[in-house]
């Protein structure tokens, strides 16, 4: 049968389970179905009997607002995949700028000696992850305190390290406790860090609060808790002339550069998103402590 009108068929359907973008997540399952890349579903006009039933079961899973990526199991972020599903944070497209940035600084640094890199709540392991795999030379710690994400973490980091890329050490510790890696303290090049934001009153869609987990999405009545809490650490960890960039709700701009020039950070600079929105706030350790 004609693949087409299955897919205008089922954006119809999660248009009206208002799931957000209808006519992309109809296209991914599909493209998950049938083992191909989205991009190239016009080379796959039919679709066979059990493949449209799977499709259709499918559909109707997403139009219960389970997200897309606890369906076809992958996220991704820079160029690599990640393992997801229940128990942790599904990464985020908007990650991928914090993500940008960080390799831009990295290359600023050059080649000459292997950058250290730490990842504080790490997730899925999306940002060290993909930071080693764009970087073979970075010696790049990840640090999540959550055991079932921890899971998913070491899932990635397995299936990463047997793929080629340089193995990342992963640390159950939580990155508000002023011990955490105190072997790296004033040696690190590079702190990134995309921490649990959400102010707790947010009403968030049906995917986020139903299926990421709470540790995950919430800090604190304004969002700030963990924030607050890890940048001395993070201030401790840079070595002079170190970087750090910290994602943030896009309420919490001036707050979160507030935070880090209060630790003592300084070429503080603030990030918008796409849509221009306040997104993540990157900041140096002076050269001279
Ligand atoms: C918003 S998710 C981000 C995950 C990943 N960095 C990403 O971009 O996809 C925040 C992560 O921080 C973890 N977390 C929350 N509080 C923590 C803490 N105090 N110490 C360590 N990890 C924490 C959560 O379990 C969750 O995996």
């Amino acid at each position: 049968m004609r693949l087409r009108p299955l897919i205008t068929a089922a954006a119809v359907r999660l248009a009206e389970s208002g799931v957000a973008s209808p006519l992309p997540d109809a296209e991914n399952l599909a493209a998950h179905v049938l083992g191909v890349d989205r991009m190239r579903l016009a080379l796959h006009p039919m679709i066979e009997a059990d493949e449209a039933a799977r499709f259709g079961q499918l559909v109707e899973r997403r139009a219960t607002r389970i997200p897309l990526q606890h369906l076809t199991g992958i996220a991704v972020m820079g160029e690599i995949d990640l393992a997801v599903g229940p128990g942790v944070f599904v990464p985020r497209p908007e990650t991928e700028l914090l993500f940008a940035w960080a390799l831009a600084y990295l290359e600023t640094l050059g080649h000459a000696h292997a950058p250290i890199v730490v990842d504080l709540c790490t997730g899925t392991g999306a940002l060290a992850l993909a930071i080693a795999h764009a970087r073979p030379d970075a010696v790049v710690h990840a640090v999540e305190l959550d055991p079932d994400a921890m899971i998913w973490t070491r899932r990635n980091t397995e299936a990463r390290a047997a793929d080629g890329d340089t193995p990342v050490t992963l640390h159950t510790a939580d990155v508000t406790d002023s011990a955490l890696l105190t072997e790296l303290t004033g040696r690190v090049d590079l702190v990134v860090a995309n921490p649990p934001y959400i102010p707790e009153a947010a009403v968030l869609d049906p995917e986020v609060a139903d299926h990421d987990p709470h540790r995950a999405l919430f800090g604190g009545p304004d969002g700030l808790d963990v924030i607050r809490a890890m940048t001395p650490n993070i201030a401790r960890l840079l070595r002079p002339g170190g970087a750090t960039a910290v994602e943030h709700d896009d309420t919490n701009g001036a707050g979160v550069a507030a935070i880090v020039t209060a630790a003592g950070l300084a070429e503080v600079t603030e990030h918008p998103d796409l849509a221009g929105r306040p997104r993540f706030v990157t900041a140096h350790s002076p050269s001279e402590r």
